[in-house]
């Protein structure tokens, strides 16, 4: 038999393999509460306007609600010959009341219906990574706080390359973290038009009001042109762009956790609800919860990518290739949010080895920029001499296998002559980062300035 929604011109149903390829309701029933919000303010819509009688749509609204708690309930029956999420609803609401059902797909299409929902569902989930995010910042400033002094090595090519301290380190993420949650928020205000009244295209003839559907459903405004508003997919493009950026700083921290909590580094010991065991090693303890979120970035972005190809050749306006773009934003949401949900538990309960990281900052002669920044401070010296002779200096602790701080006044003026015993000041780990003073250095006066700002923004 064929289809009841648009089945008229056709004598005969589907093949098998078409229903298979064609319906979407198995994964776009997520879309069920978008679904029906969106056929409510619509049928209200209509009302208003005249199109349809008020008892039609009392009528509409309830059956609605009656749909929407079987669907919350699990005993709604989801139908693959009905396709998607959106005659599903329509089919039901049908048994449900009967005729008026019929009169609510008066000027609407399912291109804009689909594009509303779609909208609505995304922009629940900029909201929900807005959270996600704020957990998260939240987490390291607390452990900047409570490290602001604490001192660890710096790195450049992941070689020791000046004290920084632990607080700093935590900010750098609070920081790109930040800049996250301001493109969540860019791409929110962007997106929050409307899409629904653009019927199939065109628009329509009914005296539909688009302000009021837009209103109702929490949109900023109806988007300006029909043709557009069921066309465009730039919106999940860039909840895609930016849980991407998003998903790359997680999984730059989380390579950093793995390093970090290694029996190398000991730099920092993760709780046992971020960890897991292995079933022959009895020792081991892995950082699974960090491993994975490095790895979340991989379809997040394959999930971008997927998307771009699906639409960059789509001629206007709707296509059924458009029905692809679903699953990825669904799989790229849940893993972005539960790798920031696990983020933020991780940074919560991490213990840092205060010891582990002075004595790392210490070692690699981590100190030689403050020896030849006190070279040309108190014998004025230019720095690329002073460079060169502190490199000398680094070359001779070196072959003694000590630290520059090791080195006798006399072995440092075998060097060079000018060198007092002052120059003991500067090469403690900690005297190096109490200097660094530069606004945004890592100086623990620097690092609470930064928390306390932070606090602030947050409130
Ligand atoms: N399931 C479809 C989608 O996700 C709904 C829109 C169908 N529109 C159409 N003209 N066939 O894109």
């Amino acid at each position: 038999t064929s289809n009841q929604m648009w089945g008229g011109r056709f004598a005969a149903g589907p093949d098998a393999i078409m229903e298979a390829i064609n319906a979407s309701i198995g994964f776009d029933q997520r879309m069920a509460a978008q679904d029906i919000a969106g056929s409510r303010a619509h049928a209200a819509m209509l009302a208003k306007a005249g199109i349809i009688s008020d008892s039609d749509a009392e009528a509409i609204r309830k059956g609605l609600l009656t749909v929407l708690s079987e669907i919350e309930a699990g005993t709604f029956e989801f139908s693959t010959a009905l396709e998607d999420i959106h005659m599903n609803v329509e089919a039901r609401l049908k048994d449900i009341i009967g005729e008026p059902a019929g009169r609510l797909h008066t000027g609407r299409s399912r291109n804009d219906q689909v594009a509303t929902d779609f909208r609505l569902w995304v922009r629940d989930q900029l909201d929900a990574a807005e959270t996600g995010l704020l957990a998260l910042i939240r987490a390291l400033l607390a452990q900047a706080e409570a490290g602001a002094g604490w001192v660890m090595p710096g790195f450049t090519h992941l070689q020791t390359a000046q004290p920084v301290t632990w607080g700093h380190h935590m900010m750098a993420y609070v920081e790109m973290f930040g800049r996250d949650l301001s493109r969540v928020r860019d791409a929110r205000a962007r997106m929050n038009e409307s899409p629904l009244g653009a019927a199939a295209l065109a628009g329509t003839g009914f005296p539909i009001d688009r302000d009021m559907t837009a209103a109702d459903l929490g949109f900023d405004r109806p988007m300006a042109n029909s043709l557009d508003a069921v066309s465009a997919r730039d919106f999940a493009l860039e909840f895609l762009n930016v849980a991407s950026i998003s998903a790359m700083h997680l999984s730059r921290f989380a390579e950093e956790l793995v390093i970090w909590s290694s029996a190398q580094f000991r730099f920092v010991t993760l709780s046992d609800r971020f960890s897991t065991g292995s079933s022959i090693m009895p020792q081991k303890k892995n950082p699974d919860a960090a491993e994975l979120i490095r790895a979340k970035i991989g379809r997040i972005f394959g999930a971008n990518v997927a998307l771009m190809m699906v639409m960059k050749g789509l001629p206007l306006a709707y296509s059924k290739d458009m029905q692809e773009d679903k699953e990825q934003v669904f799989d790229a949401a849940d893993n972005w949010m539960l790798a920031l949900a696990a983020m933020e538990g991780m940074v919560r309960d991490m213990q840092a080895n205060v010891p582990a990281l002075e004595a790392a900052a210490s070692a690699g002669f981590s100190t030689a920029t403050d020896l030849a920044d006190w070279l040309v401070r108190e014998t004025g010296l230019p720095f690329r001499d002073a460079h060169h002779v502190t490199g000398a200096l680094v070359a001779m602790a070196e072959q003694k296998g000590c630290d520059l701080p090791d080195l006798s006044l006399e072995d440092m003026k075998s060097v060079s002559d000018s060198i007092t015993d002052g120059v003991y000041d500067v090469l403690g780990v900690h005297k190096s980062v109490a200097s660094r003073m530069s606004y945004g250095g890592t100086a623990p006066e620097q690092v609470r300035a930064q928390v306390a700002r932070w606090n602030e923004v947050l409130g």
